[in-house]
């Protein structure tokens, strides 16, 4: 294998040591292809930047929740940081054990939390006063105990997409610092909840080191002074959020944002959790893609593919950045065109005056990064199928999700029989 993931050979795209023609021709197109052996090296590369401090790694399950994926990093350690009852479903589902899961998100409904605390799961992350209420509530019920962390908003600037951030005052997520104080006191006097932990998440696709160390530092401040009032705490969960390249970003590296932490945190009792997503998986994988039809108009070039923004909805929603490489090396001059999809959408892109080579009908393309808030946030609009999956591992690959049928988009729907009825 090259030193790179993705990579040409005889001006043919491999992932790892599998030619992605190769898969394209057994599995069809449109297909995400992830590599087990990035997922594995980013997960390492976190985890021995710990060296011998305590620590969980969380993976965020939203970023990229397949069985496969899941289970790859499980292997080597991994716990999962679940938004939903579905996410906790899944993690469990590829053998993460549950004393490694942390449950986040402003709105946990009863049953989700019956469901996490009947699994033992390690943490609630709180998120406000009546979620905590429930909690205690649903705990009761069930005569379990709710292992919390509170979610603080530290009201810092995470210097990204607004969508995306999160930890400023105007947003939904967490508590002030002076409302978490006040939710500990609470729970501290609670016999159904266990303060167990603090947490924060800032953001995502963040590029500096900065504002996580800025978030940390606040949250120092909140455990010293729980601390003087003799709430101890076990855990500091300081959430995902590292950046990625997607082409031309130079992100902090895994190892740079773990020792820019532990400078801060490695005389601390607590124990690390962090919940990296996009960091482990977006660039493990790719979609790959196939060239419908080329067609002009007066102003611009369309390369029409069969994937689209149900598929990759990044571009649209956020107007993402995507590198596109076509899979077989072309020496043809470049043109520049905007890349569609077959929905009925002028949002529907993957990318737009982007200088690719000249290519033909049936030509692959590979968008790059799309291993993280890929597949995980497409849908079947315009009754499109959602598309299959594959890992590869060395030489070998292997279809991680199949594509759906015709038969699955309708799966639960029915037709009443009103009419019949006559009523
Ligand atoms: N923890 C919590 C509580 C989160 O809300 C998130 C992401 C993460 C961890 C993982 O963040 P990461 O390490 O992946 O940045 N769909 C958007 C990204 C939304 C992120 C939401 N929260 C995108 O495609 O860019």
């Amino acid at each position: 294998m090259k030193d790179e993931i993705f990579y040409y050979q005889d001006k043919s795209l491999y992932c790892e040591d599998v030619p992605v023609e190769k898969i394209a021709a057994e599995v069809g197109t449109p297909f995400y292809c992830y590599s087990s052996a990035y997922l594995e090296g980013r997960f390492k590369a976190y985890h021995q930047a710990f060296g011998d401090k305590r620590h969980l790694i969380c993976f965020a399950v939203k970023a990229n929740s397949n069985l496969a994926v899941l289970h790859t990093l499980s292997s080597l350690g991994a716990g999962a940081d679940i938004v939903s009852g579905g996410e906790l479903f899944r993690a469990i589902k590829a053998g993460i054990p549950s004393e490694r899961i942390v449950y986040s998100g402003v709105g946990k409904t009863e049953a989700e939390m019956a469901y996490a605390l009947q699994q033992g799961i390690l943490m609630f992350n709180v998120e406000s006063h009546q979620e905590m209420q429930v909690l205690e509530e649903t705990a009761k019920l069930l005569d379990k105990t709710a292992r919390i962390s509170i979610r603080v908003n530290p009201d810092v600037d995470a210097k990204t997409h607004p969508y995306i951030s999160t930890g400023l005052k105007k947003n939904k997520f967490g508590l002030s610092m002076d409302q978490a104080i006040e939710l500990y006191r609470e729970a501290a006097g609670s016999r159904w909840l266990e303060v167990t932990g603090i947490s924060f998440h800032i953001g995502s696709q963040i590029l500096e080191t900065e504002p996580f160390i800025n978030a940390l530092e606040k949250i120092q401040g909140i455990i010293h002074e729980l601390s003087s009032s003799g709430i101890k705490l076990s855990y500091m969960d300081l959430g995902g959020g590292l950046g990625i390249s997607y082409g031309n970003e130079v992100p902090p590296e895994p190892e740079d944002y773990v020792s820019a932490t532990l400078k801060l945190a490695s005389g601390m009792d607590q124990a690390i959790i962090i919940e990296p997503g996009r960091s482990i998986c977006g660039n493990s994988g790719i979609l790959v893609t196939k060239l419908l039809y080329t067609k002009k108009n007066s102003l611009k070039n369309f390369y029409v593919v069969d994937a689209a923004m149900n598929d990759l909805g990044r571009p649209s929603l956020y107007d993402a950045f995507h590198e596109i490489r076509p899979v077989s090396e072309k020496d043809n001059e470049l043109t520049t065109v905007d890349v569609v999809g077959p929905i009925c959408e002028t949002g529907d892109f993957l990318a737009r005056d982007r200088e690719l080579p000249r290519m033909n009908r049936g030509d692959l393309l590979a968008v790059m990064s799309a291993g993280a808030y890929g597949f995980t946030m497409s849908s079947n609009y315009n009754s499109r199928p959602r598309v299959a999956e594959v890992m590869v591992r060395g030489t070998r690959f292997e279809v991680v999700r199949e594509r759906e049928t015709f038969n699955d988009l309708v799966r639960g729907e029915k037709i009443p029989d009103w009419e019949e009825n006559g009523s």
